[in-house]
């Protein structure tokens, strides 16, 4: 088993909300995870060391079952609320406190009957899915990552973003984790989704984040800590506070497109037929609510709906209609005619809405070379990876589709570590600013799975290949990378959900694709589908 880096991030457990890390002083201090709150306001311990007569007992390691200190003494889990220092003849000592080692320490909690410490980690890297010698490393940190991410969010077992930071489940987080999921506990995949459908709004806005107290529905819904942020993305029209005023927050629209992943996977109709009319009346929120100049293409009313809420498209307005958001919504109507035949039901509608908002992305937003991207109804002078989503559709014509892949191959966009979330070339590109150019697994995930809907499969496993090789290469699981250097970028966290889980399954590699790396790009792609949704991964 490997080992952790308590510099990097803390050492938890599965379902526990106890981070154990380490000073720069080396002492460990020990806090609990809570939504959107500093773990200065939650600290339990700070300054906790070891001493056997006198003498420091350093940290040897520390791996997923405990923290091991010279002299044979633990600090493990036995429940996630009971950590337990285990030992003989030493001497715990903290700030404000101290207590012998004769046997096991209880540091928090209770020892219950048939606690075991260290938990049960084999069992849960047994499940770990066979990946590529190469990347074996890097894939059991990443299954671990999923593993001590689950947390207990109102009474069911959620898979947060990283405990350190994200303390919540947040909407288009929980569809990759799902992804990842799908292949091992079919059943935790689907309650990841059902979490976050049992908080949609009556109007059928799934909420951006559900968390332990409720669920964030809206601007005015946001934690005090987002206040100055909020305040740059909504101002304070009218003179009303910002947190007045009220702007819907969700995340784009790819429950589906989850939903249907999972179906190819482990199917289940009960599923598909428990949350189709969920799912219908999510897509329709979105013309109906999130439409507000009415042409027919929907709109990212605030940056955290795009989930790209720090990239420069935000920078020239509070709204705005990234070509992602309508190539998502295209795709989730031929999944829900999919999702519709499955169930026996009549989904030629969907189909025909897909179609008609292809056409109408074509009409209004191709101007020849590029889809635009509009912010507050001008055209927005940033170059980021979204103008090339709606190959995600897998409906453009070849003309369109060729000239997209012939973008993402050149300068702007390729290289080592494709793809920058700000073109290369680009005056705002900056490689370690979250979203102004780093690489988010994400965005690579979802430009892989529209390549192979549009016929590219050579240059989807190309992508894949590169964005392995980066994880392998990179270090850790983080939350973005600097694609220039490879390494974790700027202020990224570590042990980053999504990250772990998309990783996960593009190591599984494709039927379509082969896992051995030697796939060519080739110059021409097969001809793009004109219906329908294959399923990419
Ligand atoms: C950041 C990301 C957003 C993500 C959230 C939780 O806000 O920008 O896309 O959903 O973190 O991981």
């Amino acid at each position: 088993m490997f080992e952790l880096d308590l510099r990097e991030r803390p050492f938890t457990d599965r379902l526990s909300r106890l981070l154990v890390m380490r000073a720069e002083n080396g002492s460990l201090w020990i806090a609990r995870a809570e939504y959107e709150t500093p773990l200065s306001q939650t600290t339990l311990f700070t300054g906790l060391r070891v001493y056997r007569g006198g003498e420091e007992l350093p940290i040897r390691r520390a791996r997923p079952g405990g923290i091991e200190f010279d002299g044979g003494v633990r600090l493990a889990f036995a429940n996630p609320d009971t950590l337990v220092l285990a030992g003989q003849d030493a001497r715990a000592v903290w700030d404000g406190g101290g207590a012998a080692i004769d046997g096991h320490f209880v540091l928090t909690g209770h020892l219950n009957d048939g606690d075991v410490l260290g938990g049960d980690w084999q069992k849960w890297f047994d499940l770990l899915p066979p990946t590529r010698a190469d990347l074996r490393e890097r894939a059991a940190m990443a299954w671990w990552t999923l593993g001590i991410n689950q947390l207990t969010i109102q009474n069911r077992v959620g898979v947060v973003p990283s405990k350190y930071g994200y303390v919540a489940l947040w909407n288009w987080d929980s569809y990759f984790h799902a992804i990842a999921l799908r292949h091992v506990d079919p059943a935790l995949a689907r309650e990841q989704i059902r979490i976050l459908l049992d908080s949609q709004r009556p109007d059928g806005m799934i909420p951006d984040v559900v968390h332990d107290h409720g669920a964030l529905y809206e601007t005015t819904d946001l934690p005090q800590s987002d206040h100055a942020r909020l305040a740059q993305h909504v101002g304070t029209a009218n003179g009303a506070r910002p947190e007045h005023v009220a702007v819907p927050v969700t995340k784009p629209p790819l429950t589906a497109w989850a939903v249907w992943k999972i179906h190819t996977v482990a199917p289940d109709l009960e599923f598909l037929r428990e949350v189709y009319p969920k799912l219908v009346a999510a897509q329709h929120w979105w013309f109906a609510a999130s439409d507000p100049d009415g042409d027919g293409l929907a709109e990212y009313l605030h940056p955290y709906s795009s989930g790209l809420d720090d990239s420069p498209i935000w920078d020239y307005g509070p709204r705005a209609e990234p070509p992602d958001l309508n190539s998502y919504l295209v795709h989730q109507f031929d999944v829900l005619a999919d999702i519709a035949d499955a169930l026996g039901l009549d989904g030629h509608e969907h189909r025909e809405a897909a179609e008609r908002l292809t056409a109408l992305m074509i009409a209004r937003r191709w101007n020849g070379n590029r889809f635009v991207t509009l912010a507050g109804g001008s055209e927005v002078p940033v170059k980021t990876p979204l103008r090339l989503m709606p190959l995600f559709t897998g409906r453009l014509p070849a003309d369109i589709a060729r000239a997209l892949v012939d973008d993402l191959l050149s300068a702007s966009f390729w290289g080592d570590r494709p793809v920058p979330t700000v073109a290369f070339d680009d005056a705002a590109f900056d490689p370690e600013r979250m979203w102004r150019g780093p690489v988010w697994l994400n965005i690579n995930y979802l430009l892989i799975d529209g390549l192979r809907r549009s016929g590219f499969a050579a240059e989807a496993d190309e992508l894949r290949q590169r964005t392995l090789a980066m994880v392998r290469d990179g270090g850790g699981i983080y939350e973005y990378w600097n694609p220039l250097t490879g390494q974790r970028a700027g202020r990224a966290t570590s042990g980053f959900g999504w990250s772990a889980a998309l990783f996960l399954d593009l190591a599984r590699g494709h039927p379509d694709a082969g896992c051995s790396g030697s796939a060519r790009l080739t110059v021409h792609g097969d001809a793009p589908r004109s219906r329908g949704s294959a399923d990419a991964g």
